[in-house]
């Protein structure tokens, strides 16, 4: 079977973007691939530097990816500090990484844009880690051997610099030292509306969250703002970003109904909001409890955590020692 891998940055909590342009994507591939998936944490490092929302953030992401139904024994699932080659293998891949090539990463660009539009150094605020994200990125990869990484747009030239990285070791040492990957782009994957009606992301502040408690919850959803088409008019479901919040909760059968009755007019949007309520409440409450069962047993989640990093760790150790040995370091 190939070898899926991908890593889940652990920033601020999840909401149900992430849970349909990545969480359920990557948990259908593991029908498919054999799946690694880790909390890529050191990469969290570069920006979150409190402490306490560090550990926080990673506890709740790694419990949200349980919840919403990742298997840990049919996933490797583990945190990306537990496996240490990881920081070995960057080392490594190092001296193979063009300087120029960091240069062209999108993030450090664009970082160096902003400080020059605001006239100000252009190494202002700019760290290592951002400037070597994609080495460490490429170790996490090359690391376990991965085939495939499912990853979202803004991350293919990251995978692609992996790509780059790995070909020029094997062309050093004339033979496959390590797996060279590829990006799988979550392409077809819907767009999630926000409460706004722009697209669901954290950096737009109009999430729902997925693990909201139900009271939280309906707020949110009755506080979408909508047109003014008062309750006898008739709706253009298509043109409603209530009903295409909806579509990703509902059956079949419930989209027919619902948009029918958006057409023929004497819903208002009050009941609409009512209905989707009541859809999304009825998928996310089982997540939202499990969620609240794994947060409340830090121990169990730990548990689940370390296994997984002792199922990783002989993958990681192996291909470190393939790299040394073909090094002449061995
Ligand atoms: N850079 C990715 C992001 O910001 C997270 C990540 C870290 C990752 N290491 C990875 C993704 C390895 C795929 C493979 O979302």
């Amino acid at each position: 079977m190939k070898i899926a891998l991908t890593g889940i940055k652990p920033t601020g909590i999840l909401h149900i973007g992430n849970y349909f342009g990545a969480i359920k994507p990557a948990l259908e591939l593991t029908r498919e691939y054999e799946t690694r998936y880790f909390i890529a944490d050191y990469h969290a490092l570069n920006t979150m530097k409190d402490p306490k929302e560090l550990s926080a953030c990673i506890r709740e992401v790694a419990a949200g990816w349980l919840a919403a139904g990742l298997d840990p024994e049919r996933v490797i699932f583990y945190r990306q500090s537990s496996v240490p080659e990881t920081f070995e293998l960057a080392a490594m891949l190092m001296a193979f990484t063009a300087k120029g090539l960091m240069n062209r990463a999108h993030a450090y660009k664009a970082a160096v844009q902003e400080n020059t539009e605001k006239n100000d150094d252009p190494d202002a605020g700019i760290n290592m880690g951002l400037f070597t994200y994609p080495v460490l990125m490429a170790a996490d990869i090359i690391l376990f051997n991965a085939d495939v990484v499912p990853v979202g747009k803004d991350q293919v030239q990251h995978v692609e610099m992996a790509q780059d990285i790995a070909q020029a070791v094997n062309f050093n040492y004339k033979t496959e030292v390590l797996k060279v990957p590829r990006a799988a782009v979550r392409e077809s994957v819907a767009v999630v509306p926000g409460l706004d009606g722009r697209k669901m992301s954290k950096s737009y502040g109009n999430v729902i969250p997925l693990f909201a408690p139900e009271k939280e919850l309906r707020t949110l959803i009755m506080r979408i703002v909508t047109n003014s088409q008062g309750i006898g008019e008739p709706k253009d479901p298509e043109t409603s970003q209530i009903y295409l919040l909806y579509k990703l909760f509902a059956s079949e059968a419930e989209q027919k109904a619902l948009s029918a009755r958006y057409r023929e007019g004497g819903m208002g949007w009050g009941e609409a909001k009512e209905e989707l309520f009541r859809v999304v409440n009825r998928e996310l409450a089982p997540l939202r409890e499990r969620f609240n069962a794994i947060m409340g047993d830090p121990a169990g989640l730990d548990a689940v955590l370390s296994r997984g990093a002792e199922k990783a760790r002989p993958i990681a150790a192996a291909t470190v020692q393939r790299f040394r040995r073909a090094a002449g370091i061995g």
